[in-house]
């Protein structure tokens, strides 16, 4: 087996059954190292593909896992989701033998809990929403009513992207208090709250690859994280996602010494001990109480002069969905290489290359998204444009047939010259899709493609 740097082909196993883990197993699949490689428990799109093996085990299970992983002598695991992480899979693993792409159960606090994130980026100076941490409901109550920024009210834990409140006045905010802590709708997550002050702006995703000492960040990305057209509706695990983004290129610099430098001065110091995949949502903008309306801060952005704040809402310990499937397809370099040096410590002497294309991600999902899901019903795929790549989430092989099987179902993902001309295919591709109860955005990209062609 390889040890500092990749020089042989191993084995490795994906743990999680969503977009995300497909598209990283056809990065994977690519691969020049790649030996056997499993999935579990995978989806319909990592059953087709004879290069993967699905293994019909939950991600919670760890003991299972670990028995799989020696028995067919995998040599790199890689975890998906946020929840086995949460869960102390990377620690059980390892304590086990074996090597894991992701960062342990304490490393992995910085998304699992709100709370503690915070924490960590007011001790590091990163720029992030004023906030109180809150552990009852009469204090933050009494907290919201006496300070009319606070308007902002999230669950310290996991709750499925569901625990964020972005609230228009103290009315919204005390109900979201009262959903929390007396209707207990998060459970053990809702235990605590972060009151935050809200914040205009455009956002971005950053993913920063770590191994302990080095960061090696990603192209970024942007999530459509509402339902529907126009950011209207209910949050969701993300309806689409492009990449590159101006947004981030127009605020490289500031995004580079005031969020990316304090964390690797973090790990030099210590006071940060994370391998794998450390995901920043980055609001660029302002304090709402300094805008006077929504555009105020839209506008200022589009500005070549800049002076907007790239504010860190929050931590994930782990790579986006659907980002990865925006990702992948553009990432020239050889995966691998780069999962193992995150977790043998050797980054610094990897690099990272993109292609020099633009790419657009259009999740289908059921109609009912995010209240209902999508079973059992036939999809059919028909002729895709070139460099159109479907990625599966909620779907199952019956046979050879094709079916869904979740809220989430594909995520088609095209690239282009141009963030238009990947939008266009991406769109031609979503044409050659068809399932009973299909639905997805029109206006993925759209805000992107805008700014282009208006410079
Ligand atoms: P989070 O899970 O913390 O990223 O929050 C989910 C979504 O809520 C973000 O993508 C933002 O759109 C929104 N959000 C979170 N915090 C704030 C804030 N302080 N001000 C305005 N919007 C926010
Ligand atoms: N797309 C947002 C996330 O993965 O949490």
């Amino acid at each position: 087996m390889a040890t500092g740097s990749l020089n042989s082909k191993i084995n490795i196993m994906v743990v999680g059954g969503g977009g995300r883990e497909h598209a990283l197993c056809w990065k994977i699949a690519q691969s020049e190292f790649a030996g056997n490689i499993y999935c579990a428990p995978g989806n319909g799109g990592t059953a087709a593909d004879a290069r993967i093996t699905n293994i019909n085990l939950p991600v919670t299970d760890f003991a299972g896992l670990t028995d799989l992983a020696q028995d067919k002598k995998v040599d790199l695991i890689v975890i998906g989701p946020d929840n086995p992480l949460a869960d102390g899979i990377v620690d059980y693993m390892e304590e086990k033998g074996l090597t894991v792409f992701g960062p342990r159960k304490e490393a992995a606090k910085l998304e699992w809990s709100k709370a503690h994130s915070k924490e960590f980026m007011l001790k590091h100076e990163i720029p992030t929403a004023r906030f109180s941490v809150v552990k009852d409901f009469e204090s933050a109550h009494k907290f919201v009513k006496e300070n009319d920024w606070a308007r902002v009210i999230k669950a310290d834990g996991l709750a499925l992207g569901k625990g964020v409140f972005v609230c228009n006045n103290e009315g919204e905010a005390i109900d979201a208090l009262n959903a929390i802590f007396k209707e207990g709708r998060f459970g053990d997550a809702g235990s605590t709250v972060v009151i935050e002050e809200k914040l205009l702006g455009e956002e971005l995703s950053l993913l920063l690859l770590i191994d302990g000492k080095t960061v090696m960040p990603l192209s970024a990305c942007q999530d459509h994280k509402r339902r529907y057209d126009g950011d209207k509706g209910p949050n969701t695990g993300g309806m689409g996602a492009y990449s590159p983004v101006r947004l981030f290129d127009k605020n490289q610099s500031a995004i580079e010494t005031q969020v990316i430098k304090p964390i690797e001065e973090a790990l030099k110091k210590g006071t940060l001990d994370f391998k794998g995949m450390l995901f920043a949502g980055i609001l660029v903008g302002v304090p709402a109480d300094t805008a006077t309306d929504a555009s105020a801060a839209t506008e200022k952005n589009e500005s070549k002069d800049q002076g907007l704040t790239p504010y860190v809402l929050e931590f994930n310990a782990r790579f986006g969905d659907p980002e990865t499937q925006a990702l992948m397809p553009r990432l020239k370099s050889d995966i691998l290489p780069l999962l193992w040096a995150s977790a043998k410590g050797s980054l610094s002497s990897e690099q990272i290359e993109w292609h020099d294309k633009a790419s657009v991600c259009v999740v289908l999902s059921a109609e009912n998204y995010p209240e209902s899901s999508s079973k059992g019903k036939t999809i059919e795929v028909g002729n895709l444009p070139a460099d159109a790549f479907v990625f599966h989430a909620g779907t199952q092989l019956d046979g050879d047939k094709l079916l869904t099987n979740g809220g989430r179902v594909l995520a088609l993902t095209a690239l282009g010259d141009t963030i238009e001309s990947a939008r266009e295919n991406a769109y031609k591709a979503v044409k050659q899709i068809k399932f009973a109860d299909m639905s997805c955005r029109s206006d993925i990209a759209l805000k992107e493609v805008g700014q282009c062609l208006s410079t």
